[in-house]
């Protein structure tokens, strides 16, 4: 018999992995917006930003200015991307509570993503991680390619497992498991993710799924049924990873949503609300956004 959770905790990621894969560039003052209107349809925690190098992802150059026009809001918890010390001492001076370090279960991707090996990113996030704890700032770390990556074909669970652990050893509180590139299937996921319990049982483990091949909802119904409760997903569908060729959009929050609300799972999302920040977005990019969900009525 499958087993389905009664409530979920959905991490919007659409401010920071949504927008950062887009050329138009979006006005500081209209990304804050969007995200007042993410903290208005429930989200509790927001991805709003990155602290990387703005050359490699020029979008999110704004992120310090962005932050401090955000309104403090009860209970939620805005974090952003902190790839290095510098990251994190832009982080500390923006004032932002939370961070996420992140590295992937694919040598060669996270040498293109991070200009780094796994383990010569585990040892720059080991100082930055004490740090940002001693600073009283969370921290969130995310592996990437974690089921097919983008270079090297299929990604073994075995790796996926130690990169996880390197993670946890450092003193992140939660563990992102990436499918970057948007390729992996629901077996997939059954595979690596049940590892991944029989291995972190009292960790807290999201799923991340992006939706190049339109796979991104039948993965979360899988990770559902397994008793996975955290997932990443982007309002509208937004996102990618500039430096994973190919990868589409994250799963799309409407379609999360609407998943959970048919399925009497509650996450806290009002999804009429949602469509309000999704389509604000979508203006301000001037393009359509590909969430199924969204396109109707
Ligand atoms: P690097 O070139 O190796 O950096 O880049 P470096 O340490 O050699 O330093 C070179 C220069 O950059 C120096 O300046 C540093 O000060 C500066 P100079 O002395 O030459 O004037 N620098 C910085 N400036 C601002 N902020 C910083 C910073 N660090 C160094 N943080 C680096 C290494 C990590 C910085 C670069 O590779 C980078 O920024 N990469 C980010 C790529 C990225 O953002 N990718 C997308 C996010 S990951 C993702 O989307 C996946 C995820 O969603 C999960 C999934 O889907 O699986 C999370
Ligand atoms: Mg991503």
């Amino acid at each position: 018999m499958s087993y389905l959770p009664k409530q979920v905790r959905i991490v919007e990621v659409g401010p920071r992995d949504g927008l950062q894969n887009e050329s138009t560039i979006v006005p500081t003052a209209k990304k804050a917006e969007f995200i007042k209107l993410l903290g208005a349809a429930g989200f509790r925690n927001i991805e709003v930003a990155s602290f990387v190098h703005p050359k490699w992802v020029p979008q999110l150059a704004d992120a310090q200015e962005l932050i401090g026009q955000l309104e403090p809001v009860p209970n939620v918890r805005y974090s952003a991307l902190v790839p290095n010390m510098k990251g994190l001492e832009r982080a500390i001076e923006s004032g932002i509570r939370r961070i996420a370090v992140f590295t992937a279960a694919s040598e060669t991707f996270n040498k293109k993503n991070i200009n780094m090996g796994i383990q010569e990113s585990i040892d720059v996030f080991r100082p930055v991680v004490k740090r940002a704890l001693t600073e009283g700032i969370s921290v969130r770390g995310y592996v990437s390619s974690c089921f097919v990556g983008p270079y090297e074909g299929a990604v073994a669970k075995e790796k996926v497992a130690e990169v996880t652990w390197s993670l946890f050893e450092l003193g992140v509180d939660e563990v992102s498991i990436g499918g970057t590139i948007g390729a992996a299937t629901p077996q997939d996921v059954e595979k690596t993710c049940g590892l991944l319990l029989q291995e972190f049982r009292g960790h807290k483990l999201a799923m991340h799924f992006h939706d190049t091949y339109g796979m991104a909802i039948a993965n979360v119904y899988q990770a559902l049924q397994m008793g996975f409760t955290i997932f990443d997903s982007s309002a509208g569908g937004l996102g990618g990873c500039p430096y994973a060729p190919g990868a589409s959009g994250n799963v799309a929050t409407e379609d999360l949503v609407y998943l959970l609300d048919r399925l009497g799972i509650q996450s806290g999302i009002s999804l009429q609300l949602l469509r309000r920040a999704s389509h604000f977005i979508a203006q301000a990019l001037g393009r359509d956004l590909p969430s199924r969900v969204l396109k109707t009525a």
